[in-house]
């Protein structure tokens, strides 16, 4: 898939799209992008955040992304609903120099308003065919949500291991992390 290009998954409705963000095209959606991370913090994900999590300090996190999607160390995914922006994925390309066959699957986000429709899973098939173009063998991720967790098992993610109390709901309650991998 090149650059900012459109596919349209299997998976998902024939309405969502799913493409890669540039820095300015991710820029430009900044405002969308911290309304879905401040939404899935605020519906108790356990996503890096406690709450109260405004989108205030997620458009703050997102700078951040951006400046590591300019430096081509995040490929930044949207995915949309008939146009607009509810969904979003990162395949984190900053490893270390032994493990350039590897990548990170970070804050796969949809917002609460998108869910249950198939745009989790079309973010997830587009990040593994961005993967496969840049020739890499191995995912990994880790998660606390039980939704992300059906869906990854469901997508050929193997479970490596449970870690208990390894962070906090945004409540302040400690969970536990599952850690996943999937060889391509
Ligand atoms: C995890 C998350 C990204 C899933 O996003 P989503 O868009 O709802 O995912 P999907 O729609 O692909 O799948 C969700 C469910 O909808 C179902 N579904 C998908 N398309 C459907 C359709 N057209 N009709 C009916 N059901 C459908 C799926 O089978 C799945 O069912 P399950 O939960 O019983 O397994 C979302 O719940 C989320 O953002 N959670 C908060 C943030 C978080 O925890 N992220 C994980 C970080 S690792």
């Amino acid at each position: 898939m090149s650059e900012g290009a459109g596919i349209r998954s299997g998976i998902a409705p024939a309405w969502t799209e799913v493409r890669i963000l540039s820095a300015e095209e991710a820029a430009r959606e900044r405002r969308a992008l911290s309304e879905i991370l401040a939404d899935c913090v605020a519906g108790g994900a356990s996503v890096s955040f406690m709450a109260p999590f405004g989108v205030e300090e997620a458009d703050r996190w997102w700078g951040g992304v951006i400046e590591s999607v300019a430096a081509d160390l995040t490929v930044l995914f949207g995915g949309y609903r008939d146009g607009a922006l509810f969904g979003t994925v990162q395949l984190g390309l900053d490893v270390p120099p032994n493990q350039p066959h590897r990548a990170d699957v970070k804050k796969l986000l949809v917002h609460r308003r998108a869910r249950g429709m198939g745009l989790g899973a079309a973010l997830m098939v587009a990040l593994e065919t961005e993967a496969r173009r840049r020739k890499l063998g191995l995912l990994t991720l880790d998660t606390a949500s039980p939704e992300a967790d059906r869906l990854y098992r469901r997508l050929g993610y193997t479970e490596t291991g449970v870690i208990p109390n390894y962070a906090l709901f945004p409540d302040g309650r400690f969970c536990d992390t599952t850690i996943f991998w999937k060889a391509l």
